[in-house]
């Protein structure tokens, strides 16, 4: 979405913004070669950390690398004595880096710890699998992967955690597989629902975006832009709703977006308001490209609200 995001960040020369998302560092250092510009780069992984801060050298006193949280956005600006951006980008989700090193534990395509975490602190998904009462594995699993055999998986997880600790994925995968087995024409493996609600709660992932989204409300300037890249639908929702709701336009079908006759004045006006897919191109190129959706919006002058999405 590299393309998308430049087109609606619209980096400009002496600008001010946040990749929330290093990563790689493709959305970074794409924004420092469109304009002359300065990036805080934020990753809470320490592996992309050291990335960025590998690239700050490319970009003397333009890049500036931060490890933490997008969700403590604000605090960690406030160490840099930043208070207005002019422009946000947020590509959530896991890297494909992540994804495809087994040490981090994010796949089942090929054995590793059950980790998951991307910061790699906290309690990881084996904690999780093996400490978690039944009920509420149910609940992780049904609330954050729409998993609907979410109660036979998680009585399963706690039959096989009592015979041995679960602690590698491809275990786990195996668990999920003897409640939902494998067979030829099913289009995605029946374990992926399960490791993407793990991974949702291990990494508090909407929790993450919903203070991201309220922070960078407050920290950009009139016209400053927020731009926010998900991959699944339970993310959309919230950045859909946030949106909807800061420009006026909950519980209304017009076009034109008014704000509601009472209460506060819309924060953000909104261009697109069904956002933005990848391209065929794109999506011909990386095909997880296809689950990617961009929503922007662009700042008023109008007072951050306060609270989060009332939707
Ligand atoms: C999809 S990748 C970003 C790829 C990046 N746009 C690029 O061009 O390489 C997502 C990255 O965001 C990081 N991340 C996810 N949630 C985060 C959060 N709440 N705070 C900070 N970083 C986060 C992950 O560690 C990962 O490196």
């Amino acid at each position: 979405m590299l393309e998308e995001v430049l087109r609606t960040l619209q980096p400009k020369d002496g600008g001010v913004y946040v990749d929330g998302t290093f990563g790689a560092g493709g959305y970074t250092r794409a924004i420092l070669e469109a304009a002359d510009c300065t990036v805080y780069a934020i990753d809470r992984d320490p592996e992309a950390y050291a990335r960025a801060i590998s690239m700050a050298k490319d970009f003397p006193g333009k890049l500036i690398p931060l490890h933490g949280c997008f969700g403590s956005i604000a605090e960690l600006l406030e160490t840099q004595n930043v208070t207005k951006l002019d422009g946000i980008v947020l590509d959530i989700g896991v890297s494909s880096i992540q994804l495809s090193t087994p040490e981090r534990g994010f796949s089942f395509q090929k054995d590793g710890p059950l980790d998951m975490r991307m910061s790699k602190a906290g309690p990881s998904a084996a904690d999780v699998v093996n400490t978690t009462d039944e009920e509420e594995l149910a609940r992780i699993i049904f609330t954050y992967g729409e998993e609907r055999a979410s109660r036979q998986i998680a009585k399963r997880i706690v039959a096989a955690r009592a015979v041995a600790p679960i602690v590698t994925t491809l275990q786990l995968a195996d668990v999920i597989h003897s409640v939902l087995p494998m067979h030829g024409g099913l289009r995605s493996d029946t374990a992926t629902k399960t490791f993407q609600a793990l991974r949702i709660h291990v990494n508090d992932e909407l929790g993450e975006l919903e203070k991201a989204l309220q922070a960078g409300e407050a920290l950009l300037q009139p016209e400053g832009r927020l731009v926010i890249v998900s991959f699944h639908s339970l993310e959309d929702w919230r950045v859909k709703n946030f949106f909807k709701e800061r420009a006026g336009a909950l519980g209304n079908n017009s076009r034109h977006l008014p704000a509601a006759p009472t209460g506060p004045k819309p924060t953000f006006i909104l261009e697109k308001t069904n956002g933005l897919k990848a391209s065929p191109e794109e999506i011909g190129r990386n095909t997880r490209s296809r689950s990617a959706h961009l929503r922007y919006g662009i700042r008023t002058s109008a007072p951050a609200w306060a609270g989060g999405v009332h939707a």
